[in-house]
């Protein structure tokens, strides 16, 4: 039996399946490389080059497969091109996910990891965010993942569809050996602009000093990719083992400002990185920090990563050696 890694040629997808194959696990990987890259794939591994949103290539690949898991991580996630292109997310993710889900349901309906996001809960009122937190998304893309947690949870009540929503917090870092690493185009996450930034010697823009945050920057949950994995991993024993349907946050439990980021990065760097203070974008909230108790509780996770240098020197490892990326 196999685990299939849906997007698992991008960036959180290639990890999951390196560790998957590591711990001895049978790995299928889908993936339309619309965003992912082959190379971040071991040759090894049984790469389906196509997209979610062909029913007809998802069945045939089912046909083919046994598969006994999904973690399904494909999907659009620039906050900014889904507010200007709303259709391409909800088509997409909401569609893309439903064919997924149909093709699972006539295929023994195996347990499903949904990556989720901390962008379902919008402008939290309340700090560390819980996830019975209200949920008002303030982008197509944090919506279509609410939808997608909603439709999931309308297969479980029809086929007893198993599934766990995992809402990501920023997720950064590289595995060790500082073969795949992160390599979004455009990148629109703070710590691979700072390293870019430190490579190229060129300033990192701060949109935003003026937050209620105890330096004026704002303050979010960066999340190491292995502990992100380790995270996966747990869920797949907790589902394994029969566990039931539920949504957990995933990420550190604790907050760094942009500043904070920025100076972790001249430690472990050496680089200078010029700052430049920059006005607010609209609809950046002050702080996300998720709380990750129920997710240490129910599935026995905790993060090792604790400090921003820790992070930053695995994502440095891979982009030193990396500068254009795959
Ligand atoms: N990286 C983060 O900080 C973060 C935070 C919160 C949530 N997430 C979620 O985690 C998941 C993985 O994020 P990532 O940073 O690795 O993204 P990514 O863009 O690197 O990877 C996504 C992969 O999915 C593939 N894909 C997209 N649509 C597809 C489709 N219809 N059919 C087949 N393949 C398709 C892309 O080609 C890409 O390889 C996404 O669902 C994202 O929304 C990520």
């Amino acid at each position: 039996m196999s685990i299939l890694v849906t997007g698992g040629a991008g960036y959180v997808g290639s990890h999951c399946v390196a560790a998957l194959h590591a711990a001895g696990e049978d790995v299928v990987v889908l993936d339309d490389l619309l965003r992912g890259h082959r190379a971040a794939v071991n040759p090894k591994i049984r790469l389906y080059a196509g997209s979610l949103n062909d029913p007809v290539y998802v069945g045939d690949m089912f046909r083919r497969e046994r598969i006994e898991a999904v973690f399904h991580l494909a999907s659009l996630s620039l906050v900014g091109e889904s507010m200007k292109k709303p259709g391409r997310y909800f088509l997409n993710n909401v569609a893309g996910a439903v064919n997924l889900l149909e093709v699972m349901c006539t295929h023994g309906c195996p347990p499903i990891i949904f990556s989720s996001t901390a962008a379902v809960y919008g402008h939290p009122t309340t700090t560390p965010i819980r996830e019975d937190a209200l949920k008002r998304p303030t982008s197509p893309y944090g919506e279509s993942k609410l939808m997608v947690e909603n439709v999931l949870k309308w297969y479980d009540a029809a086929y007893g569809l198993r599934h766990v929503a995992l809402r990501y917090f920023n997720v950064a870092g590289a595995a060790p050996g500082g073969e795949i690493g992160e390599d979004h185009r455009p990148e629109t996450h703070l710590i691979p602009i700072v390293l870019r930034a430190a490579r190229e010697k060129t300033p990192v823009k701060v949109f935003g000093t003026d937050y209620q945050t105890p330096d004026g920057t704002c303050v979010r949950d960066y999340i190491h990719i292995e502990d992100l994995i380790g995270a996966h991993l747990a869920t797949l024993r907790y589902l394994r083992d029969g566990g039931a349907s539920d949504v957990f946050n995933i990420g550190l439990g604790h907050g760094f400002s942009v500043r904070e980021i920025i100076e972790a990065a001249r430690r472990v760097t050496g680089a200078d990185i010029p700052a430049e203070a920059e006005p607010r974008r609209p609809g950046d909230p002050a702080e996300l920090v998720a709380s990750t108790e129920k997710a240490e509780r129910v599935l026995g996770w905790k993060p090792e990563h604790l400090t921003p240098d820790e992070i930053i020197a695995s994502a440095w490892r891979w982009h030193r050696g990396h500068s254009e990326g795959y």
